[in-house]
């Protein structure tokens, strides 16, 4: 398929449910709404509601679909008028951000150097052959920039220089320049939603209502007779209003997420040339690109109105239509890209929360010059699910979301694939915390994110298989949000435990204890105190210990990533999934110029029949091993990888060795074919 449709017509309030299903943002809002009340899209193509037109919700859902509602979604959808070229035939353009699997780095947790508790850049330089062995060609580095730390690094206090704790510049440099001479590439967080509430120009714009820096950020009166109220009724992520009232000053601050992270107003354009000259500052020291964090926020809708209540509830945060895709979200992208990014042909990686299919396509088209690659976050939770819900994660919806996600994306977009990083507990333990079938879903994860299309990002500690933490006591945890939900559930009358039970299951410190280098204390990571404790997992799982183990998580990720390597038609090949594997069986081919790659996944914890390949199908990698040549039984969530080579090309064996992974005693030689 290849339309060139580029734009689409208006949606008004007069238009129908299908016609703003046709519009690529009304789909993606209207999926994401059905996401969130854990419904199916079947729901909007039955002919009737589509026939529903918008004008007529205010009276069916007894207004709480108000006019107001309406007229934001009409003028957002307004605002988002192109239509993403879906293109399929066209090959993919490569580029060496495409092939590259990327490893992400939370430095505060990962190696301490000098025996304070707290990780830095000399710690991560020490580390870095680790990643070599791994395979890995790229690093995304979490904020390492001067900052209070009220969010750890994302309320940045001086965009040019380290945090103390971190080291100095000359340790970047250095870390830069090895990491460079180990041929990886190294990837930078940009924080420029918002800065720190004690950035100069925060400070200024706060001291002098004159300053040339007051534009830079929301700062507005309050509202209510006497002004005690905030200007709109927005929620912050991280509790709360998302206004900060300075009664010294009589002015409010808009914060999206902690009160001490102002966010930035991108229509100031003086603002954006300084962000500009910034970005620019850090490409000319030969940073490779940035990571853009929520950058879909950056533009907010013009005088800014209060949130719809009922969207409010249904995500749980109040004012997001306003600000998710706001209005001047592609042109400020765009000058981005132009002015900072394409000169020196650095990524551009959007963290995209709330973005949907199409919008990504947009933000991501190639002949768009906005980004190069977006994460989105919708196969994160279960239908109608938040982080903080305590359940268990079906594989199959993140079959479902990856499935369509894969489809859609074409051939002239492109997407990170990632399951763990720094905000999120450990996806094997919302998978099945059973200790018995860990190993067997980090390597089932891990097949996955390593063979589908897209960008692999692995955060620390996944390739190693490790899960969440046993926090018993909210003094154990660090987070600013877990702290903040605790402080507010309590406020609202749960007992101690019924808060702490309230913030564990969605905790993002689960993701941030201490990176388990070996068995000895804390880890290997300190031989201070850690600035957050682990649970002592790390006495069986780490990366000493699984480096001498041939079957363990860790050599099945680089087993996988040099397969990866072997292949390019795991990077560039088309996606094909199998219709006759169904529920938790999941088999999928990559296609390519160089063969063919296909992936067979057991999605549950019981075994399962599956039909092996035929003889021209080489077992490449198992991830559980037993079973014969001929075996037609998946145990408990394995993963198995067959090679299939082009008739044109020499031979029928992986190229990858493999031998570790299948282990001989199962009778499956590495390059064996499985027989049908
Ligand atoms: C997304 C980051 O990944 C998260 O850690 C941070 O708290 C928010 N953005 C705010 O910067």
């Amino acid at each position: 398929m290849n339309t060139v449709r580029t734009s689409i017509r208006p949606v008004t309030t007069r238009s129908r449910i299908r016609d703003l299903y046709a519009h690529p943002l009304g789909r993606d809002i209207i999926d994401k709404l059905l996401l969130q009340l854990g419904r199916s899209s079947r729901w909007v193509t039955n002919p009737a509601v589509g026939a529903l037109r918008l004008d007529r919700l205010p009276r069916l859902t007894g207004g709480r679909i108000d006019a107001a509602f309406l007229d934001t979604l009409v003028d957002l959808l307004a605002q988002h008028p192109d239509v993403p070229v879906d293109d399929d035939t066209t090959p993919v353009t490569p580029a060496w951000w495409k092939e590259a699997v990327f490893y992400q780095i939370y430095p505060r947790s990962f190696a301490d150097s000098d025996g304070d508790g707290i990780g830095d850049l000399p710690g991560i330089i020490e580390r870095l052959d680790h990643l070599v062995d791994l395979g890995v060609d790229a690093i995304w580095l979490c904020p390492v920039y001067d900052s209070p730390n009220d969010d750890n690094g994302y309320d940045i206090r001086d965009y040019q220089a380290i945090l103390a704790e971190f080291g100095t510049m000359a340790d970047f440099d250095r870390l830069l320049a090895e990491v460079h001479r180990r041929g990886m590439r190294l990837v930078m967080d940009l924080v420029v939603n918002h800065t720190s509430d004690e950035h100069p120009w925060f400070v200024e714009a706060l001291r002098d209502p004159a300053s040339p820096y007051r534009p830079y950020y929301f700062l507005r009166p309050g509202t209510g007779e006497d002004g005690s109220e905030p200007p709109n009724n927005w929620t912050s992520f991280f509790s709360g209003s998302a206004w900060r009232h300075y009664p010294e000053h009589d002015v409010w601050a808009l914060h999206l997420f902690s009160a001490k992270q102002m966010d930035l107003d991108w229509d100031h354009a003086p603002m954006r040339a300084d962000v500009i000259a910034m970005v620019r500052w850090w490409l000319d020291k030969g940073v490779d690109g940035f990571r853009l964090d929520v950058v879909n926020y950056i533009s907010k809708r013009r005088g800014l109105p209060n949130g719809n209540p009922m969207i409010g509830e249904l995500m749980r945060f109040t004012g997001v239509e306003h600000y998710f895709a706001g209005p001047r979200l592609h042109e400020h992208l765009r000058q981005l890209r132009r002015e900072a990014f394409a000169p020196y042909d650095a990524v551009a990686i959007g963290e995209t929360p709330g973005v949907g299919i199409e919008l990504g396509k947009l933000l991501t088209g190639e002949d768009r010059g906005e980004l190069d690659l977006v994460f989105s976050f919708d196969h994160l939770e279960a239908p109608g699910k938040v982080r903080f819900d305590d359940y268990r994660y079906d594989l199959r919806h993140l079959r479902r979301v990856l499935e369509r996600h894969q489809r859609a994306f074409g051939n002239r977009s492109w997407s990170a694939l990632f399951l763990d990083n720094h905000d999120n507990p450990r996806m094997v333990s919302k998978v099945d915390p059973r200790p018995a079938h860990r190993e067997a879903v980090a390597k089932l994860l891990a097949t996955i994110q390593l063979t589908l299309r897209g960008t692999p990002f692995l955060y620390q500690g996944q390739e190693i298989g490790m899960v969440n933490q046993a926090f018993t006591s909210i003094d154990q945890l660090r987070d600013v949000e877990s702290l903040n939900r605790y402080a507010e559930l309590r406020s609202a009358g749960s007992t101690e435990q019924e808060a702490l039970v309230g913030v564990l299951a969605g905790s993002r410190d689960h993701a941030r204890t201490p990176m388990a280098w070996d068995a000895g204390p804390h880890g290997g990571f300190t031989t201070g105190v850690p600035w957050i404790e682990g649970d002592g997992d790390h006495a069986q799982c780490n990366v000493a210990d699984s480096r001498a183990d041939e079957r363990s998580v860790l050599a099945w990720h680089r087993a996988l990533i040099a397969l990866r390597r072997a292949h390019p038609a795991l990077v560039y090949g088309t996606v094909e999934f199998d219709r006759s594997a169904r529920g938790h069986l999941w088999r999928y081919r990559r296609s390519g110029d160089d063969g063919e790659v296909l992936v067979v996944c057991n999605l549950s914890d019981r075994p399962r029949r599956c039909r092996p390949p035929g003889p021209d199908y080489a077992l490449a990698l198992r991830s559980v091993p037993g079973g014969g040549t001929a075996d037609a039984r998946l145990a408990a969530y394995e993963a198995r990888v067959y090679v299939r080579r082009a008739a044109s090309s020499p031979g029928v064996a992986p190229t990858v060795s493999h031998t570790s992974i299948v282990p001989s005693s199962d009778g499956v030689a590495s390059a064996t074919p499985l027989n049908r």
